[in-house]
């Protein structure tokens, strides 16, 4: 008698058919992480991107209204593309998909995530920080890997070095990426974009300093 092990899923055959995050932002580079607490926060910090000619969010799963944000942003301010963070769960994949999310990114790499991906047909952008994350990412038949926490595991040198091994892998870092750096990030071959929270931070947004955030945005942007 033979035995068979058959996969559990189809690896690689629907997440390859996806399209990587990366191409939904045209010719943003650098993707705002942003926590909203409420509406009013969701509309001013909408139109404070906007107007600084930012028009892609990360909205992070950080706090309850989160959801409501995704759903919000999506319904008033159409030009945006909307990103879903710190998504860390299948529930929540498919939580963010029924408000209507773009894509979604997550702070690390998990088969049940990776599994959500092909069910939902929404692409994916996975959190890695070895080699064998970027492996199991490309056994799915990803081509994109977020670089997580970025200056704390390498930083410049990690993409560098994982340029050797996986060429065809590009790169989105995020986590200490800041005005000083993200420049030289994006210099690099396979960095595609950047992620970061210093074009709105917790401060500015809690404050409605929706002038000083057009200004941070002008700054990537012009
Ligand atoms: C986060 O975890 O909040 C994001 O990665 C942003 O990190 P940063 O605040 O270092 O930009």
């Amino acid at each position: 008698m033979t035995h068979s092990i058959q996969p559990k899923i189809d690896k690689g055959q629907n997440v390859n058919t996806l399209p990587a995050v990366s191409t939904l932002l045209g010719n943003q580079k650098v993707v705002p992480v942003v926590v909203i607490e409420n509406e009013e926060q969701a509309h001013g910090l909408a139109q404070a991107l906007i107007d600084g000619g930012v028009t892609v969010i990360e909205i992070t799963l950080r706090n309850a209204f989160a959801t409501e944000a995704i759903r919000l942003i999506k319904q008033h301010y159409p030009t945006m593309v909307v990103l879903a963070g710190t998504v860390n769960s299948a529930a929540q994949y498919a939580e963010v998909v029924e408000a209507g999310v773009d894509g979604v990114i997550s702070p690390g790499i998990t088969q049940g995530l990776l599994e959500a991906a092909m069910q939902h047909g929404v692409p994916y952008l996975p959190g890695v920080a070895t080699p064998s994350e970027v492996l199991l990412g490309i056994e799915y038949g990803l081509t994109e890997c977020k670089l997580f926490p970025a200056t704390v595991v390498g930083g410049m040198s990690a993409l560098k070095a994982f340029n050797g091994p996986f060429s065809n892998v590009k790169f989105c870092p995020t986590g200490g990426v800041s005005e000083s750096n993200y420049q030289e990030f994006l210099a690099l071959p396979n960095v595609v974009c950047v992620g970061g929270s210093w074009l709105a931070p917790s401060k500015l947004v809690a404050d409605g300093k929706w002038g000083e955030i057009t200004e941070l945005c002008k700054a990537v942007t012009s």
